[in-house]
C-alpha cells in the first residue's frame, strides 16, 4: 500500500468532522465477511452497503482496496500510570493510548491501580479521571478496583455501576491487596446483585509466596525463579477456587484475566458446561511466548504475573480460541523499562516491577499468529478483540461492531503488508518489546477514532485529550 493510494490524506487530517466514505473495502466483523462501502456522519457509522456515493462536496473519500475494514480494536486491560510501589509504569494515558491507536486500537478499558491503605471506592476513580483527561486519544474507561472490603465499599458499588459507569471491577487473589476468601465472597454477591462483572487476577498468593522465599533463601535470585515460583498450579487453583467462590455467591458472573495455562481453562470449560457464567481472557504474551525467555541474559524483561509458560501450554490456549472457550484478547500493558526500572530485579527477581508491554501489538500479532497462520477465522479475530470486550464490558452497541449508530472507530489493515516488530517503530514509552524480531503478515494502515483519523502507515496522526471517557452500561449476559 502506497501513500499515493491515499493521495487525499490531508484532507483526511484537515477535515476530521466532515463525512468520510471508505469505498471498496472488505467489511470484516464478528458475523460477516463482505465487500461494501462504509459511510460515517458525525463520527457514526450512517450506512454500510455496496456502492455508496460522496454524501456533500467535503465528504473525505478512502480508497479501501485491498484493505480489510474492522472494527477498532477494544484492549480491556491496560495499566497506564500504575504506581506498581517501587517504580510506576512509564507508559502514561498520553503514550499508551498514542500507541494502542498505531497498532489499531480505538479503546482501552484501564486496571486502575492501588490507591492509599483503606481509600474509598471512588478514590482511585477520581484520581485516574485526572490522569487521562487530557492525555487519552482514543475513548477509554476503567476498572474498578477493590482493595479492601467493608460496608462502605459494598454501598458504593451501586453507585459506581449506576452514576460513574464503571460496571466491571477488579479484585487480586495476590500482591498487598489480596482479598481473602469471604472478602471475595462478599465482593461476587454485591457485585452480582449491582450489576457488575467481576474480573480476578488468579494465582495461589501462599503457595507461591512460600516458593519465592525458599529461593531467595537458596541465593536463587535470577529472573527465571520469578517464574519458577509461581507454576501454573498456583494460577489453576486460583482458577478452580474463585470459580466456586463465584459459585456459591449466587452464581456471579466472572472474569478471570490473563489466563496463561491449559489446566486453568480446563476448569473455566468446566463451569461452562455447568452454566456458569464464566468469561476468559487471555493475552499474546501466553500465545506467541514461552518461558525459554527465562534463560536470556534479558530475562528481566519478561517478568509478568502469570508468567511465560512452554509451547504445550499456548498450543492449548490457541484451542480454546479457536474453540470458543476462550472469549477474549486483551494486553496487559504494563510497561517498565529494561534499562532502568526492571534493573531493580537484577539481583532480587522479587523486586522487579512486574507487566510487559504490548498494546501496539496486540492486533498485528492475533492477525498474524491467529488468522494468518490458520488459527482462527477473520470474524473470530474480531469477535476476540473488540466484539466480545464490548459486549462483556458494557460498550456494545456502541462499539465493537459496525452497524448503524455505532461510533466510528475503525481499523483499515492491510492483510498482506509484512512488516518486522522493532521497538524503534513503536510507539509507546519503553525502551523495549518483547515481541523484537518477530515478523507480523498483517498490519495496521489507518485507524480511525470516531471518524478522525488517529494514526496512519504507523504515523500517530490524532491529539492528545481527544479521546473521551466513555459511561459504560451495566453488565448483562446477553
Ligand atoms: O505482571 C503483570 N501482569 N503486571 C500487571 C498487573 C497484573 O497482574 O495484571
Ligand atoms: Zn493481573
Ligand atoms: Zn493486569
Amino acid at each position: 500500500m502506497t501513500f499515493e493510494q491515499f493521495n487525499n490524506i490531508e484532507s483526511l487530517l484537515d477535515n476530521s468532522s466532515s463525512p468520510l466514505l471508505i469505498q471498496n473495502g472488505t467489511v470484516v466483523d464478528h458475523a460477516e465477511i463482505r465487500k461494501a462501502d462504509v459511510l460515517v456522519i458525525d463520527g457514526k457509522i450512517e450506512q454500510v452497503a455496496e456502492n455508496l456515493k460522496p454524501v456533500s462536496e467535503d465528504t473525505r473519500v478512502v480508497d479501501a482496496t485491498g484493505l480489510y475494514v474492522m472494527p477498532g480494536g477494544i484492549d480491556v486491560h491496560t495499566h497506564f500510570n500504575i504506581d506498581a510501589g517501587i517504580t510506576r509504569s512509564c507508559d502514561d494515558f498520553f503514550t499508551g493510548t498514542r500507541a494502542a491507536a498505531c497498532g489499531g486500537t480505538t479503546m482501552i478499558i484501564d486496571h486502575m491501580g492501588f490507591g492509599p491503605k483503606g481509600c474509598d471506592l471512588f478514590h482511585q476513580l477520581d484520581v485516574y479521571h485526572g490522569y487521562a483527561a487530557d492525555k487519552a486519544v482514543i475513548d477509554y474507561s476503567f476498572h474498578g478496583v477493590i482493595q479492601h472490603i467493608d460496608d462502605q465499599i459494598l454501598e458504593q458499588m451501586h453507585a459506581m455501576v449506576h452514576e460513574r459507569g464503571i460496571p466491571s471491577f477488579k479484585l487480586y487473589l495476590t500482591y498487598s491487596y489480596k482479598l481473602d476468601d469471604c472478602s471475595v465472597l462478599k465482593a461476587l454477591t454485591q457485585l452480582k446483585k449491582v450489576g457488575a462483572l467481576t474480573t480476578v487476577h488468579p494465582e495461589n498468593d501462599a503457595a507461591l509466596s512460600l516458593k519465592r522465599k525458599q529461593f531467595i533463601e537458596q541465593g536463587k535470585v535470577e529472573a527465571k525463579y520469578h517464574a519458577l515460583s509461581r507454576p501454573l498450579e498456583c494460577e489453576a487453583e486460583a482458577i478452580a477456587r474463585v470459580i466456586n467462590l463465584a459459585k456459591l455467591a449466587d452464581s456471579a458472573p466472572l472474569y478471570i484475566v490473563h489466563l496463561s495455562n491449559g489446566l486453568g481453562l480446563d476448569y473455566t470449560r468446566l463451569a461452562r458446561e455447568n452454566n456458569q457464567p464464566v468469561w476468559v481472557e487471555t493475552c499474546p504474551q501466553y500465545l506467541v511466548l514461552n518461558n525459554d525467555r527465562y534463560e536470556r541474559e534479558d530475562a528481566l524483561k519478561y517478568v509478568l504475573s502469570p508468567p511465560l509458560r512452554d509451547k504445550a501450554e499456548s498450543e492449548k490456549l490457541w484451542k480454546g480460541l479457536a474453540d470458543g472457550s476462550i472469549d477474549t484478547v486483551a494486553t496487559d500493558h504494563c510497561s517498565f523499562t529494561y534499562a532502568e526500572q526492571k534493573q531493580l530485579g537484577a539481583k532480587d527477581f522479587t523486586k522487579t516491577p512486574n507487566g510487559i508491554p504490548g498494546v501496539e501489538t496486540r492486533m498485528p500479532l492475533m492477525f498474524s499468529e491467529g488468522v494468518i497462520a490458520g488459527r482462527i477465522t477473520p470474524n473470530q479475530f474480531v469477535s476476540l478483540t473488540s466484539y466480545e470486550p464490548a459486549k462483556l464490558f458494557g460498550l456494545y452497541p456502541q462499539k465493537g461492531h459496525l452497524g448503524c449508530g455505532a461510533d466510528a472507530d475503525l481499523v483499515l489493515f492491510d492483510p498482506n503488508k509484512k512488516q518486522t516488530i522493532r521497538h524503534d517503530s513503536l510507539h509507546d514509552n519503553a525502551d523495549y518489546t518483547p515481541y523484537e524480531s518477530i515478523t507480523c503478515q498483517g498490519w495496521p494502515l489507518m485507524t480511525f477514532s470516531r471518524g478522525r483519523l488517529v494514526a496512519y502507515d504507523g504515523e500517530f496522526t490524532g491529539e492528545a485529550g481527544d479521546g473521551q471517557f466513555i459511561h459504560r452500561q451495566p453488565f448483562s449476559a446477553e
